[in-house]
């Protein structure tokens, strides 16, 4: 009798808890904080799941779960709960017992993220989890993603559907850069030639309308491009983002990449022409106060970007109103009077209860005094601010510019240059070693920009966008540990999940990679050789100083892996090989990348010498790369000797453009 109560129950437990075959947790991307193995597993009921969801203003959270393919119900027994309170914790525990799902948190937005996990493992195909308890909250509270809607205007539609992408990745900030000279996009009723002029240009491709010299257009004008939102558009795209727990946060460009502004109403500026705002101007804040009231009317974000990065000043040092201006409020010099701007414009937006947030530069001059900051140039902007108290995003342009190139740059769309590839991107942490623990409660988070000067159509900006943000996003959310292979993994398929939902994504499963020749040292004739400069290089470009060029190391594909070495200049440099030998080779390749305004020498000639003294020319290798060619290539300058020389001059004649940079990674001799 007892034995076969014991069999039947164990038939009954391996029918409900039968051994599971895998686990649906192991493709989350984010990574959740923990997950605890239980006993026993549950068995997936045919779909829909039946949902029933407690907690305030259940019935937004029943319409976004009806969207995704589940059942809500008020009654009766349901597959999954979801209960939260009323605060805004993100947080979240996700249990699989063998009875079903329960998913808890004490606010609205944990309650979601633990929605979005449920939807990722169910994904997984497997009808049999598991029993577990996911406990999961964020790293950092904000994780970001930057539109940059100036250069090519994108729609609503586009951006509600990387909306739902980001909702995938749980991020919770849309920041939409809305001003720029290429196009201001925002509505604005008290300076209407904003929308009627400036946010129009005759060409649709924003080099193009470089190339033609930056005109605008008027409003009506036929074949025109460009356009901004309206109210209602912004109006729904907010609620739409609020539904999914996502903050849209305007940014309203001043003093600086403001051209468009300024050709609308020159006023505002020193003199009628320029990328700046004059600061000395009454009118200039009086318009300033104006946009950003309705940009408050529109957009309920707390903090409202003022950009404030890249303004020239130029014009300030001999404008008469800023020069009275900063006089009149014993301002040493330009950086303080762009700071009297941006606190003015702080206390202004103060007033309405609300706070700005602005690129690093806001810190030259003098920090606003409640401004949180955007690092943007690296990391040390983020490192002063948060020590100086203000709260801080970590946007560093090596790390987090995804308009830069994802991939080897022959495979890839021109772009502005650069090379950040997803492990690049996933490499990033935030909360540096050398942060005080006053300094990391500062730390807000992180956030990906894409700038989209090279970025014409919607599909190119997803391209860039994913698998990039993924990296953000993991950042942002998940535990320190990092481990690339198997965030890869992870990102690969959500990659496919994308693909499949109609996002045209960066195809990572075949992704190249670095530059080939700069992942093995080379060794040649010059190895350690030492080298003179007769025309040094540039201090912003060092590379690895006077041991760069003859260091066996080639340079990747980005100028900024502090291998290559630049110059501003013509280049004169001659190696010491030692002693006099036979020389069969010259070689020394240069970067082409002509976004970044790096471009090739028009030509190198080689000299040898026996006694350092008297030299003679040995070889000369000119530039035959078309003039128009857009893409980042790495052009070898190689010359056939036949001599013995000890020391080897190459002297390279910087292309004609003004102010182009020439970057060598090494000097090859064999
Ligand atoms: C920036 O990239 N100028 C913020
Ligand atoms: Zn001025």
């Amino acid at each position: 009798m007892n034995r076969i109560i014991i069999t039947l129950a164990a038939v009954l437990i391996s029918l409900s808890c039968a051994a599971a075959p895998s686990d649906p947790t192991e493709n989350l991307l984010p990574k959740p904080t923990s997950v605890t193995p239980g006993k026993g597993s549950y068995k997936l009921p045919a779909t829909p799941l039946k949902v029933k969801v407690s907690g305030p203003d259940a019935a937004a959270l029943d319409t976004l779960l009806a969207s995704y393919g589940f059942q809500p119900v008020t009654k009766g027994k349901a597959d999954v709960t979801v209960s939260y309170g009323s605060t805004d914790s993100e947080a979240y525990t996700l249990k699989v017992t063998s009875r079903g799902l329960e998913i808890k948190s004490e606010g609205a937005p944990g309650a979601f993220y633990g929605v979005q996990t449920l939807r990722q493992m169910l994904d997984s195909g497997l009808d049999s989890w598991p029993c577990m308890v996911i406990s999961d909250a964020p790293r950092f509270p904000y994780r970001g993603v930057m539109f940059d809607v100036s250069r090519h205007f994108r729609t609503v539609d586009f951006i509600k559907k990387q909306i739902d992408a980001m909702t995938r990745l749980k991020m919770n900030n849309l920041h939409l850069h809305f001003t720029d000279a290429a196009g201001w996009r925002m509505p604005v009723e008290s300076y209407p030639k904003l929308n009627t002029q400036a946010a129009w240009r005759p060409q649709t491709k924003w080099s193009d309308w470089v190339a033609a010299g930056t005109p605008y257009a008027t409003e009506g004008q036929p074949g025109i491009y460009g356009g901004y939102y309206t109210k209602d558009e912004l109006h729904d795209l907010i609620d739409y983002a609020a539904a999914r727990h996502i903050r849209i946060i305007p940014e309203i460009e001043m003093p600086g990449h403001s051209e468009e502004v300024v050709a609308a109403y020159p006023e505002v500026s020193c003199s009628g022409i320029g990328s700046d705002l004059c600061p000395g101007k009454e009118a200039t804040f009086t318009m300033l106060q104006a946009i950003l009231d309705e940009v408050i009317d529109i957009f309920p974000s707390e903090l409202i970007h003022i950009g404030g990065d890249e303004a020239s000043k130029s014009a300030w040092h001999t404008c008469p109103d800023c020069q009275r201006r900063m006089q009149e409020e014993g301002l040493s010099d330009v950086d303080e009077l762009q700071s009297y701007l941006i606190k003015r414009i702080e206390r202004y937006v103060n007033s309405k209860g609300r706070r700005i947030v602005g690129w690093d530069e806001i810190l030259e001059g003098g920090v606003a005094p409640d401004a949180t900051v955007m690092s943007w140039r690296g990391v040390k902007g983020g490192h002063q601010a948060m020590a100086e108290g203000h709260d801080v995003v970590m946007t560093p342009v090596g790390y987090c510019y995804i308009d830069y190139c994802q991939d080897a740059p022959f495979t890839q769309p021109v772009s502005i240059g650069g090379y950040t590839p997803l492990g690049r991107v996933y490499s990033f942490e935030p909360a540096d070693s050398t942060l005080s623990d006053a300094q990391l409660s500062h730390l807000l988070g992180v956030q990906a920009n894409l700038w989209t000067e090279q970025v014409t159509t919607d599909e190119h900006a997803e391209y860039m966008y994913y698998p990039r943000t993924y990296a953000i996003a993991e950042i942002g959310w998940s535990p320190a540990a990092k481990d690339y292979d198997d965030f890869h993994r992870r990102a690969l398929v959500m990659n496919s999940l994308l693909d499949s939902l109609g996002y045209h994504v960066f195809d990572l499963a075949n992704e190249y990679g670095e530059r080939p020749e700069s992942l093995t040292p080379v060794t040649h004739l010059a190895l350690g050789a030492p080298v003179t400069y007769a025309t040094p290089y540039n201090s912003k470009y060092p590379a690895q100083g006077a041991t760069t060029l003859t260091d066996g190391i080639l340079g990747g594909w980005t100028y900024g892996d502090n291998r290559w070495q630049g110059w501003l200049t013509d280049i004169d440099l001659t190696v010491d090989l030692g002693r006099v030998q036979p020389l069969h080779m010259l070689s020394a390749a240069f970067m082409h990348s002509p976004g970044a305004w790096v471009h090739l020498p028009k030509n190198v000639v080689y000299e040898v010498s026996t006694d350092g003294v008297n030299f003679e020319k040995a070889g000369e290798a000119w530039c035959d790369v078309a003039d128009d060619y857009q893409s980042i290539m790495m052009k070898p300058y190689t010359v056939p000797v036949d001599t013995e020389a000890r020391y080897v001059r190459l002297r390279a004649k910087a292309n004609d453009r003004p102010g182009a940079w020439l970057f060598l990674d090494e000097i090859i001799v064999n």
